[in-house]
């Protein structure tokens, strides 16, 4: 391999572009701690080691993949595909062209959730590790996602033992191994801010205090105790596409704005709900649907559910109709996602059917990570029987589903096993056949 340039040099090592022999240009991350002890070397080594490990063994659009590792020569290294620019200089450029702009939010948010997922905490999510390779945003530097006891002494003056100053959540810097997942919402909540404020002044390990309409979202993320933070990465997702599509949307008419505000206001009102879904219903307009079926947040959809079931059933039967027919943006498709999981959670068999459905073709057809995994979900071992009948009754009739159903074995490597053994069965009968 030829090296063409050092790209950066960090505290544990340095990253280069270099070119393969077929001419192809490549990062490559090699081992090389500055300044640590002597002692400590063995246990840094075994660090870098790991995070190539990991790093190699998740398989997500959104995560750097590792090429090829070497993880026994001297220095241990491994290959990346080349990330033509960083969040941080994207967020440089945006600032000076005046514009904040949105696009790598859903490509990061998919990644951090694939890591919690897993049990994992990032715990240095920044501008500076997320990068753009072909026209997809990863996020990178997984250096620090094993913490062990001994780091806590070691790393202190390299990479810092928590994280990244003016990124890193306070509960880092005091018990780093038992780092809960909200610390990467803080993370992700600096970012933010970093990316919608030029001057982003920030104290580290405190709340973002800050004016105007993200001011209340950024606040969540960072609140200083973690319980009080966005749970989960769905739920600041939902947030995010709440605030832009509230910023975006211009109500079509007079009645129809008043119908929305009126149920946003209430909605805890049967009677709220029923004038919407009716008025949603009637609609023929699909841009007009659309506009209404994005307020429907999958908060307001669990709580009709604990208000009344056929108003509910009536919700869902939108909800889905429209989460298998529309041509969201890709990103949007996450959110839809999500919704349709929350939504068959609290929904009884006959609705989980219906919510299955649409969660298959909304995945397949728009051809996305999260949703075929929450699909697969919603099929896996801990399904009712019932329901899983039911689809597979579904199935004989629509030989679409099978497809699908091996679509997302394909597309997120989603093992045979995961799914409910009669699904297993099913599938591995017509291969046989
Ligand atoms: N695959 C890549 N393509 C392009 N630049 C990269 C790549 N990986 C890392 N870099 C650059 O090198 C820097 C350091 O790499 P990183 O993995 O974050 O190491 P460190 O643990 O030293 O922070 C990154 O911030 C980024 O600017
Ligand atoms: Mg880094």
């Amino acid at each position: 391999m030829n090296v063409i340039r050092t790209i950066d040099r960090g505290g544990f090592g340095y990253v280069e572009e270099v070119e393969t022999d077929t001419g192809e240009r490549i990062a490559r991350k090699s081992f090389d701690p500055i300044g640590a002890a002597p002692s400590d070397l063995p246990n840094l080594r075994r660090r870098f080691e790991r995070e190539v490990r990991i790093q190699s063994a998740l398989t997500h659009p959104n995560i750097m993949p590792v090429l090829e590792h070497e993880l026994s020569s001297d220095p241990p290294r491994f290959t990346m595909p080349l990330g033509s620019e960083s969040l941080e200089t994207k967020i440089k450029n945006d600032h000076a062209a005046g514009i904040f702009e949105p696009s790598p939010w859903p490509d990061v948010l998919a990644a951090v959730e694939e890591l919690h997922r897993l049990g994992y905490v990032h715990r240095d999510l920044k501008p500076a590790n997320v990068l753009l390779v072909g026209g997809t945003w990863m996020i990178s530097d997984f250096g620090l996602i094993l913490p062990t006891m001994r780091d806590t002494t070691i790393l202190t003056g390299t990479k810092s033992a928590y994280g990244s100053f003016g990124y890193a959540a306070p509960e880092q810097a005091q018990d780093f191994r038992n780092t809960p997942e909200q610390a990467d919402v803080f993370a992700l909540g600096c970012i933010l801010h970093d990316a919608l404020d030029p001057t982003p002044n920030r104290i580290p390990f405190t709340q973002i205090r800050t004016t105007g309409e993200y001011a209340p979202l950024l606040e969540k993320c960072t609140e200083v105790d973690y319980r009080r933070r966005f749970p989960s990465v769905a739920a600041l997702r939902a947030a995010l596409f709440d605030l832009w599509a509230a910023s975006s949307a211009p109500t079509s008419s007079v009645l129809a704005g008043d119908i929305l505000s009126n149920l946003l206001a209430d909605s805890g009102s049967k009677d709220a709900w029923r004038k919407f879904l009716t008025h949603v219903e009637q609609q023929s307009d699909t841009s007009d649907r659309d506009q209404f079926l994005r307020s429907v947040n999958s908060e307001l959809l669990v709580k009709l559910q604990t208000i009344d079931d056929v108003l509910f059933s009536r919700a869902i039967q939108l909800v889905c109709e429209w989460a298998s027919s529309s041509g969201f943006e890709w990103s949007y498709c996450d959110v839809v996602g999500d919704r349709l999981l929350e939504a068959y959670r609290v929904a009884n068999v006959r609705l989980r059917a219906v919510i299955v459905l649409a969660a298959l073709e909304l995945s397949v057809s728009h051809n996305r990570w999260h949703v075929m995994q929450q699909a697969g979900v919603m099929l896996g071992g801990t399904a009712e029987n019932g329901l899983v009948e039911r689809i597979l009754i579904e199935a004989g009739i629509d030989n679409s589903i099978e497809k699908k159903l091996r679509r997302i074995e394909e597309g997120v490597r989603w093992p045979r096993s995961n799914w409910h053994e009669k699904l297993r069965d099913y599938l591995s009968n017509k291969d046989n056949a």
